[in-house]
C-alpha cells in the first residue's frame, strides 16, 4: 500500500522585513544577506500569530469535510510551542472542525520534528489504511534583534494531509537517521531566543547530511542521477546548496545542472520567507512543486531533514499520477503577494511586543491581522482564539 502526502499547503504571516533595508540599517554590504546567506525577505509573525494559528491557517483551505471527518491524528511539530504541557494541535484540532475521536499531540526536536511526525503518520496509516493524518510543521525563528542570527529568522506553518493512496507524493520506507548529542542550537525552558554556535551548527548540518547520505548509499545504493532533485531543511537558503556541493559532482553534467536548477527552484520561498524551522524541508517541497512545470509523475525527489541537537534523516518520495492537479499554487502565491513590508524601525518595535506573563487581561483588535485564524487575546493565561468565517 502507498502512504504519502495527499495534500500540502504553508502559511506565512502578513509581514515582511526587506533584508536588503535590514542590511543598509545594520551597516552591513547588502549582498551579505542577498547572496552570502541568501535571503531577500524575512516573514514577520505579529503578536496575533503563534504557532498555534500559523499551523491553523496552514491547514484551513486544503481540508475538504470528508478529510475533517477521517482524520485520526493531529499532530503539530515546533519547537516554538505555546504551552509546556497543553498541545497546540488540541486548539489546531477545533479550530479546523476535526471529528472528535482523533489523538491530537505535539513532536519536539528542532526543526526535524515534522519529520518525526510524518514517520508516525506512516505507521498508523499502515494500520489503519482508511484514516488520514494531519502533520504540521509551525514556528516563530528568532535570534534577537542586531544578531549573527537575525538575518536567518523567519515566521511560518506547513500542513501536510497524509493518507493511503496519496495523490501528491508517496513515501517510501527508505528513512536513513542518525542522532548525536550536540550543542549547535537549543532554547532552554526560561528563554524567549535560541542560543546557538552558529559556525558550529553549519558544519553540523554537512556532516549528518555527508555521514547520512553514505549510509543512504551503503543500504540502498540508489545514485544521486536517480533523484529529479533534493530538498533539504532550509535554515538560510546558502546552508542546501553547501549540502548539495558536497556530492553533486559524482553525478553526469546534466544531471548535475537539473539537479541545482531544481535546486534553486526549492528555495524560492524560503528565499523570501526565511527559516520557519519544523517546516522548512517541507516549504522547499512546496516551492518545487510550485515553481518546476517539468516534473512527471514518477519523478523522485530525495529528502533531508535537520534538527538541531541534533537528529537528521534521508528519505525519498515518488509524485504520483495527476498530483498537479492537488497543488495550490495560486493560494501560495496571493499569500506572498498580499503581505506588507515592515520599515526597520516598525519591526524593531513589533518585534519587543509580548504578550503579558502575569495573568493580567489583555485585548487585541481582530482587524490588525487579516489572517483567518489569529489570537485576540489572554484571559488568566488562557489564549484567546478566533476563526473569523
Ligand atoms: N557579499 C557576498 N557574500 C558575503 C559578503 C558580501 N559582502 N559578506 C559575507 N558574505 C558571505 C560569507 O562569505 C559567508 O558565505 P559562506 O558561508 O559561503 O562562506 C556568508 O556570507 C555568511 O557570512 P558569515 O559566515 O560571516 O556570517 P555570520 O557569521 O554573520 O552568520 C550564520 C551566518 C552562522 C548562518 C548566522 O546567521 C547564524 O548563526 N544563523 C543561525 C544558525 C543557523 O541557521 N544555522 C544553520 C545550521 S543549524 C540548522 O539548520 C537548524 C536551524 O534551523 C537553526
Amino acid at each position: 500500500m502507498k502512504i504519502g502526502i495527499d495534500k500540502i499547503s504553508f502559511y506565512t504571516p502578513a509581514f515582511y522585513v526587506d533584508m536588503t533595508e535590514l542590511a543598509l540599517v545594520r551597516e552591513i554590504d547588502p549582498n551579505k544577506f542577498t547572496i552570502g546567506i541568501g535571503q531577500d525577505k524575512m516573514a514577520f509573525a505579529p503578536i496575533t500569530q503563534d504557532a498555534v494559528t500559523m499551523g491553523a491557517n496552514a491547514a484551513l483551505d486544503i481540508l475538504t469535510e470528508e478529510d475533517r471527518q477521517s482524520i485520526e491524528l493531529v499532530i503539530l511539530a515546533t519547537e516554538s510551542g505555546i504551552d509546556q504541557s497543553k498541545a497546540g494541535s488540541i486548539y489546531i484540532h477545533r479550530l479546523l472542525g476535526i471529528q472528535p475521536f482523533a489523538r491530537s499531540i505535539e513532536i519536539k526536536e528542532a526543526c526535524y520534528g515534522a519529520t518525526a511526525g510524518i514517520n508516525l503518520a506512516k505507521d498508523y496509516i499502515a494500520k489503519h489504511p482508511n484514516s488520514k493524518v494531519l502533520v504540521i510543521g509551525s514556528d516563530i525563528a528568532r535570534y534577537g534583534l542586531d544578531t549573527p542570527g537575525e538575518a536567518t529568522q523567519g515566521a511560518g506553518a506547513v500542513a501536510m494531509l497524509l493518507s493511503a493512496n496519496p495523490r501528491c507524493i508517496a513515501l517510501e520506507d527508505d528513512q536513513v537517521f542518525l542522532t548525536e548529542d550536540i550543542m549547535d542550537f537549543w532554547r532552554p525552558v526560561y528563554s524567549e531566543y535560541a542560543y546557538v554556535q552558529g559556525k558550529y551548527s553549519t558544519e553540523q548540518y554537512l556532516h549528518f547530511f555527508e555521514t547520512i547520505w553514505a549510509e543512504y548509499q551503503r543500504k540502498f545504493n540508489q545514485p544521486l542521477e536517480s533523484f529529479t532533485a533534493l530538498c533539504f531543511h532550509l535554515p538560510y537558503t546558502k546552508m542546501g546548496k553547501k549540502a548539495l556541493d558536497l556530492i553533486i559532482e559524482s553525478a553526469p553534467v546534466a544531471d548535475q545542472e537539473r539537479l541545482l536548477e531544481n535546486y534553486r527552484l526549492s528555495t524560492l520561498y524560503s528565499r523570501n520567507i526565511g527559516n520557519i524551522y519544523t517546516g522548512s524541508l517541507y516549504l522547499s517541497l512546496i516551492s518545487l512543486l510550485d515553481h518546476q512545470s517539468q516534473l512527471k509523475a514518477g519523478n523522485k525527489i530525495g529528502f533531508f531533514s535537520y534538527g538541531s541537537g541534533a537528529v537528521g534523516e534521508f528519505f525519498s518520495g515518488h509524485l504520483q499520477e495527476g498530483f498537479k492537479e492537488h497543488i495550490v499554487t495560486s493560494q501560495h502565491q496571493n499569500l506572498l503577494a498580499n503581505r506588507t513590508k515592515l520599515s526597520i524601525a516598525d519591526y524593531e518595535t513589533r518585534f519587543k511586543q509580548e504578550l503579558p506573563k502575569d495573568g493580567s487581561t489583555f485585548e487585541i483588535d481582530a482587524t490588525s491581522d487579516p489572517a483567518s485564524i489569529m489570537l485576540t487575546g489572554i484571559t488568566e493565561h488562557m489564549r484567546q482564539y478566533i476563526r473569523k468565517d
